[in-house]
């Protein structure tokens, strides 16, 4: 089985240019939300390049950017942002890390990657009574982008189709309300964010291989062809080279009673 470090490996320097941001209307909402201030330590699991720690870092005392990828963490780590500490470690091996206090928890796009009742009981012993655990990514009925059935068809042609989640959430199927509603964090608000993003076909190429299941590392050295081909199709597909996508992103605060 590929190891939580590998699951991305090639892929930081494409997630860290490709990948939608969050958008300053989505950061302003978690740090009112949460009411950071300069005192508040808020641990960033699954941080990825710092796609929430860059932005929220100056709104809170210090971020935690926990993440099992070196190289998610040293692309992060580059931009030299003041208040984050970068540390390498997972959902599994957090009461191993030196985090010392911390009033939140947040997890963007990662909270799939985790065995996540497991975590979350983890997170009831580890935050104070306030805490609260913010998640934020797709929503619950996220629409494929337009570009999906092209890539899609590109990738079956290189048996990409492998699913990359952990083994609780490929096996159960539980939405993530659901596991938040039987935990300790049981009082859910949630709020979506639209946002009509355009990106050319070679943003679409480059997201491609920001992916678990299209990194470069898991392309290898059919890494050209495949970019080709995408590129090809999404060209045939729309000559104007021009897409457009409504991205819907759920922020869901999830507190205790
Ligand atoms: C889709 S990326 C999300 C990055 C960033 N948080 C964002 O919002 O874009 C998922 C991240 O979760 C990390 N990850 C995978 N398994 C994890 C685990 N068990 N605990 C914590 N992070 C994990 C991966 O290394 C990857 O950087």
């Amino acid at each position: 089985m590929i190891s939580r470090s590998e699951l991305f490996a090639g892929a930081a320097t494409y997630y860290a240019r490709y990948r939608h941001g969050y958008g300053t209307e989505i950061i302003d909402y978690i740090a009112d939300t949460l009411g950071l201030d300069d005192r508040t330590r808020v641990l960033d699991l699954g941080c990825g390049p710092g796609t929430l720690a860059i932005p929220l870092a100056g709104r809170a005392g210090e971020i935690l950017a926990v993440d099992p990828s070196e190289e998610m963490l040293a692309e992060g780590a580059r931009w030299g942002t003041p208040g984050i500490r970068w540390l390498r470690g997972d959902s599994s091996t957090l009461g191993e890390l030196p985090l010392g206090p911390v009033d939140h928890v947040v997890m963007g796009r990662s909270f799939h990657w985790t065995e996540r009742e497991r975590l979350l009981r983890h997170l009831d012993e580890l935050l104070p009574a306030h805490g609260a655990v913010v998640l934020a990514g797709p929503t619950t009925d996220p629409a494929d982008p337009p570009w999906e059935p092209q890539v899609q068809a590109v990738r079956r042609t290189f048996g990409l189709e492998w699913r990359a989640n952990s083994e609780e959430y490929a096996q159960s199927g539980r939405h993530h309300d659901e596991i938040l509603r039987g935990s300790a964090f049981n009082r859910l608000e949630s709020r979506r964010f639209t946002r009509t993003v355009r990106q050319s076909a070679d943003d679409i190429v480059g997201l491609q291989l920001s992916f678990s299941y299209s990194s470069p590392a898991r392309l290898g050295e059919r890494m050209p062809a495949f970019t080709k081909a995408v590129h090809e199709a999404l060209d045939a597909a729309n000559p104007s080279g021009e897409w457009r996508e409504e991205v819907v992103t759920e922020i869901v605060v999830a507190r205790r009673p």
